[in-house]
């Protein structure tokens, strides 16, 4: 491992990062954040790395998921106004940043007119009108005003069990879509019935949540099937932490996955803030995305647009 010359500083900031992790990931990380920093210092021709370099050697070696620990080392004061006190204060609570990111939409006109076509809404949030699943009805809106029809439903009511990896779905001859006897071939039927759907998710632990994971791991039953039709979809992820960009990395991966079968995501939502105190919810326990007709408006676009193609 070739180690580039820090200063102080530089040190002290790479060394505050690596004494939070857990000892048999440090070497690993620190070859990559060297490699990323010898690069950027031959990059801006710097001899010596400082605090700034080395942060943004960080940033860019490890996931976008670390930035509450790049936030707590770069501005402490801002960290614990946007990231503590809204636990600790009701003030601090209502008055944390929600924001409602809409991704630049993919322009592929649709090959049916908005009033001819069929839209499933999944939400992966266990809370009924909770954050995520009011920005769904909010996107479902969208859709219906443009004319076409719609079913939405809440995976946290069905029952979709884990893949038991049987491999009975792989084998010739196999009749049926999965040996598990539950929700999950009812729900792919709809999606296969389907011309455009919609997927919400809140984030949990740093990645999507378990109902979305377990039910992704039962398309495995689909092998290497393609949907027979090209479908267009909306995602919509949100999130507590403070920051509309955080967790973006964890909606691209499911708009990958859903690439894979032929699901092409034109529009993308981004939502955050949802946590502190009253974890989303107001005195009332509405969820509190309702106080941001603004940003909600974005939801609604969005979903007009999946079945308009109109941006
Ligand atoms: C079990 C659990 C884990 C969570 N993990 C994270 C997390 O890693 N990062 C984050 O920013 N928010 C996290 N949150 C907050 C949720 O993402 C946030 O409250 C979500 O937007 C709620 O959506 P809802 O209103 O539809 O329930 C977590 C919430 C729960 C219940």
């Amino acid at each position: 491992m070739i180690k580039p010359l820090l200063t102080k500083k530089g040190q002290e900031v790479l060394d505050k990062f690596l004494n939070t992790r857990a000892p048999i990931t440090i070497e690993e990380r620190k070859g990559k954040i060297f490699r990323m920093l010898s690069l950027l210092m031959k990059e801006q021709g710097y001899k010596e790395a400082g605090r700034e370099i080395v942060i943004e050697a960080m940033r860019m070696s490890l996931i976008k998921g670390y930035d509450l620990l790049f936030h707590m080392i770069e501005d402490p004061a801002k960290f614990n106004k946007l990231s503590i006190d809204p636990y600790q204060d009701m003030k601090a609570y209502y008055t944390q940043p929600i924001q409602v990111r809409r991704w630049e939409p993919v322009i592929i006109k649709p090959t049916k007119h908005s009033d001819e076509m069929k839209v499933l809404a999944i939400c992966a949030s266990p809370r009924k009108r909770g954050n995520t699943d009011v920005l769904v009805d909010e996107a479902l809106s969208g859709v219906t005003d443009a004319g076409a029809k719609v079913e939405k439903i809440m995976l946290q009511k069905l029952v979709v069990n884990t893949c038991l990896a049987c491999q009975k779905c792989q084998q010739p001859g196999f009749v049926g879509f999965c040996a598990q006897k539950d929700d999950v071939p009812g729900i792919i039927q709809k999606i296969m019935d389907s011309d455009t759907i919609i997927i919400g998710f809140p984030i949990y632990s740093g990645r999507e949540c378990a109902q979305l994971a377990t039910f992704f791991d039962r398309w495995y039953c689909l092998g290497g099937r393609k949907l027979e039709q090209i479908k267009r979809a909306l995602v919509i992820g949100t999130w507590g932490y403070p920051y509309v960009d955080t967790y973006d990395f964890v909606i691209s991966s499911i708009i990958d996955t859903l690439n894979i079968f032929r699901i092409i995501t034109v529009e993308a939502i981004s939502a955050c803030g949802f946590d502190g105190m009253l974890h989303g919810l107001d005195e009332n326990r509405k969820a509190i995305i309702l106080r941001f007709p603004k940003e909600l408006e974005k939801a609604y676009q969005a979903g007009r647009s999946l079945v308009t193609g109109q941006g």
